[in-house]
């Protein structure tokens, strides 16, 4: 196959690469006071298990997302948009690191950007700001 016909998925690596750029990315954003506050209540496990299925429906690998869509899963949460903008800032530093091509990595972002609307809440340059109480985080996967 030539690197045009080939999905997505098997230009950054498979699921190796897909599962490698989850962690490094949910790793940087849970260190980061700018956006971490959202995931006090999270279950890790499971937000990484759905992201590296997510990443892996939408760049055109073998797997099913099982998840809550993105708006459901998101609303509530008061998410603003530098905080958003916090969030994919991790996933280019998480691509870097794992040495994926710029166009690749650009591919991956105009998958994830139409997302944006379904996540952001408060157009704020604001970040670091507290998940709600009335958020209710999904319970882990069984
Ligand atoms: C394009 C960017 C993003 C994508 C693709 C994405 C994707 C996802 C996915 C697949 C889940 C798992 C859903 C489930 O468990 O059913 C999730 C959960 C979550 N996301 Fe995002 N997300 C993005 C941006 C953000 C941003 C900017 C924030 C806030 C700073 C955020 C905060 C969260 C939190 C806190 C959860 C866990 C919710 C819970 O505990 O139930 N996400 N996201």
């Amino acid at each position: 196959m030539t690197t045009q016909t080939k999905s997505l998925y098997d230009r950054l690596g498979g699921l190796g690469a897909i599962n490698a750029v989850t962690e490094s990315w949910v790793a940087r954003v849970g260190g980061d006071d700018r956006a971490n506050g959202k995931f006090a209540r999270t279950d890790l496990p499971r937000l990484k298990k759905e992201v590296a299925d997510q990443l892996c429906e939408v760049t055109g690998g073998p797997c099913a997302y099982t998840g809550r869509s993105m708006r459901e899963t998101h609303a509530g949460m008061e998410t603003t948009s530098g905080e958003f903008d916090v969030v994919m800032q991790h996933l280019g530093a998480a691509l870097d690191e794992l040495r994926v091509p710029k166009p690749e990595q650009g591919e991956l972002v105009e998958l994830l950007r139409p997302m944006r609307d379904d996540i952001v809440e408060v157009e704020s340059p604001q970040t670091g700001t507290p998940l709600p109480d009335s958020y209710q985080a999904a319970p882990p996967l069984t």
